[in-house]
């Protein structure tokens, strides 16, 4: 709830690309998570809140019941808002009742689930409604200011000594190759997919200490990146040409300069130079890996790079909701660090490791389905809670998606 403070009603109700969906359909929706999967079955004598809602703000999950297709959800003007905060209050209040008596251990776990659901729906209503400010042309801002209490960056004059232009440099660690494992390991909750936990060879890799800046991806614009179908797969190429891009998403040309929207509004390029650059497709981090002689890293080799680092990196808790210079990041002085500013594209299809078994029931759609033609992304977000991220966890995107905190981190 929280995070919908900044939002109108109306704001609420916006759902601008076919992958978004209205930060009420998300409220709604992750509140029908808990009441579907843990209260019908577990709290005896649970009261629906409305017959109507158990397929209302179903997703997509075929075995439980029909569900509205996905680009209806801004016409859902009914339920208003203040019946879907009602709805999360009657859920709410039956949780805590069901969490005073002895729960069921099946409970607790889907319990666990439905909070790491919610988790992603919190990073998903943000992505989203940057969209929806994006094609508004007013330009909404989602916050002016980082929240009280956080850490405003100090400005640039004093990041680089007031020496100017200073990019972080970039530069790549070495990791010895050999047998290793990856995936989940221990007791602590993970998803489905994070599963088994098996071994993998990698050849010695190497791994950029930092994430490609926006002034960086602007000189492979510059060079003609978007123009060169030799930089692409033949994919990419295409939705080049169909979709007409030049530039990351949120990337607008007004005379002759390079504008980014944020969820803190228009920002200037040349404000964000040393910022990693987010909101672009697999083949936009495919092709300036090949323009720039490097290429993207398998989820493996970024597993293997974070295994054993401490979850530190500005995610959602920082407040600061837009990717932070990377000079913070080298200056703090511990080399390559793996979470948070913006998931990096991998070069892996996005499938079951070997052994791979869904849930049981309804809820092995949550992921299984999922594992074809789609690409892994890791490490968070700066808009992903911290407490949500690990080494092992993996997000998912079709190649062209372009809507999410997506960046790229090069490996050689
Ligand atoms: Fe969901």
């Amino acid at each position: 709830m929280f995070l919908s403070e900044p939002l109108t009603p109306e704001d609420m109700m916006v759902q601008s690309c076919p992958e978004a969906s209205p930060a009420k359909w998300h409220l709604a929706h992750t509140t029908w998570f808990f009441e579907s999967f843990v209260l019908r079955e577990f709290l005896a004598g649970y009261r629906l809140f409305h017959p109507q809602f158990a397929w209302l703000f179903n997703s997509y999950y075929e075995t439980f019941s029909p569900f509205p297709e996905k680009r209806l959800r801004a016409s859902f003007a009914r339920p208003g808002l203040d019946e879907v905060l009602r709805y999360r209050e009657h859920v709410d209040s039956a949780m805590e009742r069901l969490l005073e008596g002895d729960p069921d251990p099946e409970a607790l776990r889907r319990i666990e689930l439905g909070v790491n659901h919610e988790e992603q729906h919190q990073e998903l209503l943000l992505t989203d409604i940057l969209n929806a400010f994006f094609t508004n042309p007013l330009k909404p801002k989602y916050r002016d200011q980082e929240r009280e209490g956080t850490r405003e960056p100090e400005d640039r004059e004093q990041r680089t000594g007031g020496a100017g232009r200073l990019r972080a440099p970039l530069e790549f660690q070495q990791f010895e190759g050999g047998l290793r494992e990856a995936g989940h390991a221990g007791d602590s909750f993970c998803f489905d997919n994070e599963l088994p936990r098996h071994r993998v060879w990698l050849e010695p890799f190497r791994l950029a200490n930092r994430l490609v800046t926006c002034g960086e991806y602007a000189e492979f614009i510059a060079g003609g990146g978007y123009r060169k179908a030799e930089l692409w797969l033949s994919a990419g190429w295409d939705a080049v040409k169909a979709n007409g891009w030049q530039a990351p998403l949120y990337w607008t040309a007004k005379d002759g300069a390079w504008n980014v929207f944020t969820l803190r509004g228009d920002q200037p390029l040349t404000s964000l130079e040393d910022v990693p650059v987010s909101q672009v497709s697999f083949y936009e981090a495919d092709a300036y890996a090949r323009w720039a002689g490097r290429r993207l890293p398998t989820e493996f080799e970024w597993e293997a790079a974070a295994e054993g680092q401490p979850v530190e990196g500005n995610l959602l808790d920082s407040g600061r909701l837009m990717p932070s210079p990377a000079t913070d990041l080298i200056q703090s002085g511990s080399g390559t660090k793996c979470y948070g500013d913006c998931w990096v594209w991998t070069s892996s299809a996005y499938l079951g490791y070997p052994g791979f078994r869904p849930l049981d029931g309804t809820l092995g759609e949550y992921n299984g389905k999922f594992m074809s033609g789609q690409m892994v992304l890791r490490g968070g977000s700066c808009v992903t809670p911290r407490a949500h991220i690990r080494a092992s966890y993996r997000n998912f995107f079709a190649p062209e998606t372009r809507w999410q905190f997506s960046g790229i981190r090069l490996a050689s």
